[in-house]
């Protein structure tokens, strides 16, 4: 099962982030672990997943600067000689529309979301050995979210830079992405049971999502070796029909 490579993951310190790293670590793949404010359970992760007999690097990073961003970016490159499997997870989720719209938490959503994982591309692009970076989109790119236009930006940008980085740094690097739909409610806000039983009905495949089925897609990509610029839809149908 051990399969030697190495997975850096934003954000990946709750939620569906440290589901996918423990879930990665579990097939095999050693860990890097970003987090900014969940020092607590990045530091509780790290013993799980060694527990598993794989290592773990802890990073905290405040991906909404851009020196900070860079500073990552520069440990990482002296720690670790090749990263097999990036997932750029990490993002922020605000409301927020054109009309009443804010610089700042515009910038913020845009840097977090779209900037990092660009740059987090951009220098871990592969000279020689393959390796694979997984963008974390959202099914609302196929259509207009007029509730959470930073996020929503932000999320558009990353799906077309996507495609401009698969062509960009092959042949060594593949660059795919993921757009889930619902799979856990956002943080600080529950849906009621009625609310969840309209959105199971309305899904073609009449579930919801969970972070297992993303896990799936991420091990799918992985082995889907002459894939890239893809983006897989992981949201029951969802992105069909709104
Ligand atoms: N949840 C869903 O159903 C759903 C649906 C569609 C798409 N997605 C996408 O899937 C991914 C994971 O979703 P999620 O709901 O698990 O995400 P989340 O809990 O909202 O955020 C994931 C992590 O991002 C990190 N983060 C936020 N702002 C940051 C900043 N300025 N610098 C560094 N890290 C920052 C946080 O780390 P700390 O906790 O360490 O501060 C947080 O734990 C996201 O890209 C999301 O857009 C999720």
């Amino acid at each position: 099962m051990f399969n030697d490579k190495t997975a850096f993951i934003t954000g990946g310190a709750q939620r569906i982030g440290a589901h996918i790293a423990l879930n990665l670590a579990k097939a095999g793949y050693n860990i890097i672990l970003h987090y900014h404010h969940s020092s607590k359970e990045a530091h509780n992760l790290k013993d799980t997943i060694k527990s598993y007999n794989r290592s773990c690097f802890i990073y905290s990073a405040d991906l909404s600067d851009e020196t900070s961003t860079l500073s990552m970016i520069e440990a990482l490159k002296n720690k670790f000689s090749t990263i097999d499997l990036i997932i750029n997870n990490a993002a922020t989720y605000h409301p927020d529309s054109l009309i009443d719209l804010d610089d700042h938490e515009f910038s913020l959503q845009m840097h977090t979301n779209f900037k990092a994982p660009m740059l987090i591309s951009k220098h871990f692009k592969s000279d020689d050995n393959p390796n694979h970076i997984i963008n974390m989109l959202d099914k609302k790119i196929t259509t207009i979210d007029q509730k959470r236009f930073s996020y929503w930006m932000s999320k558009k940008s990353l799906e077309q830079f996507t495609y401009y980085a698969a062509c960009m740094l092959a042949p060594h690097t593949r660059v795919n992405a993921i757009a889930p739909g619902l799979m856990m409610q956002p943080v600080n806000q529950t849906y009621s049971e009625d609310t969840l039983e309209e959105k199971r009905n309305k899904t073609p495949l009449q579930r919801l999502g969970n972070p297992d089925d993303i896990v799936n897609g991420i091990l799918a990509l992985e082995s889907l070796t002459f894939t890239t610029g893809q983006v897989l839809f992981i949201d029951g149908g969802m992105h069909l029909i709104n």
